[in-house]
C-alpha cells in the first residue's frame, strides 16, 4: 500500500511489498538478538546463521533495485535532463557488506571464550540499531521520494511491467 497521504495504485508500487518483507526480517532480527544468550556457542550460531541469510537477502534487495530501478530511473532522468543527486547516491554506502562481514566474524567466536562472546555481542547489538537507524527511513525515503519520481517519469504500463520483475526476482518464500 502506498504511505499515507500518498496515492498510487498496488499494481505499481514497486517498493511496497518487498519493503514489508524487509520490515518483517528487521524485526525477526531485533526478537532474536534480544533472546540470544551470547553465554552459549550454539545459541549464538543459531543468531548468526538467521543474520546471514537475513543481510544475504537485504543485500539481493539492494541488487534488484539497483539493476531494475534505479538504473532506469537514471536513464529516464538523463533523457529528461534532470539531475538528481539521492537517486545517483541512494545505495552507495557499505554498510551491508560491513554488517555481513560482522556477521561473519562471529562464527569464529562460537567456540572461544564467553567474554569474547559477551563483547562481540555487545558490538553487533549497537552494530544492528546503528544499521536499523538508517535502513529504515532509507525504505521510507524510496517509497515516498523514489516512487512518485517513477510515477512522474515512467508509463503506467512500464510501471506495472517494473513491478512484476522486481516481485519476480525476490524470494519471498
Ligand atoms: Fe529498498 Fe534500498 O532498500
Amino acid at each position: 500500500m502506498a504511505p499515507l497521504g500518498l496515492c498510487w495504485p498496488d499494481e505499481v508500487d514497486v517498493f511496497s511489498v518487498p519493503h514489508s518483507r524487509m520490515k518483517t526480517l528487521v524485526d525477526t532480527y531485533k526478537n532474536l538478538i534480544t533472546s540470544t544468550d551470547f553465554n552459549d556457542g550454539q545459541n549464538l550460531q543459531v543468531l548468526l546463521t538467521n543474520l546471514q541469510n537475513v543481510f544475504s537477502e537485504f543485500k539481493a534487495h539492494e541488487h534488484i533495485e539497483n539493476s531494475l530501478i534505479m538504473k532506469r530511473l537514471k536513464i529516464k532522468l538523463r533523457a529528461a535532463s534532470v539531475t538528481n543527486a539521492a537517486v545517483c547516491n541512494c545505495h552507495n554506502d557499505n554498510r551491508l557488506s560491513e554488517m555481513l562481514h560482522l556477521v561473519l566474524d562471529g562464527y569464529k567466536l562460537t567456540q572461544k571464550t564467553k567474554t569474547e562472546r559477551q563483547n562481540y555481542g555487545d558490538r553487533l547489538k549497537k552494530a544492528l540499531e546503528d544499521f536499523t537507524k538508517k535502513f529504515i527511513p532509507h525504505m521510507e525515503e524510496e517509497e515516498m521520494v523514489f516512487q512518485p519520481m517513477l510515477m512522474q517519469y515512467f508509463s503506467y504500463d512500464e510501471l506495472k511491467e517494473l513491478k512484476a520483475k522486481v516481485i519476480e526476482q525476490h524470494d519471498m518464500s
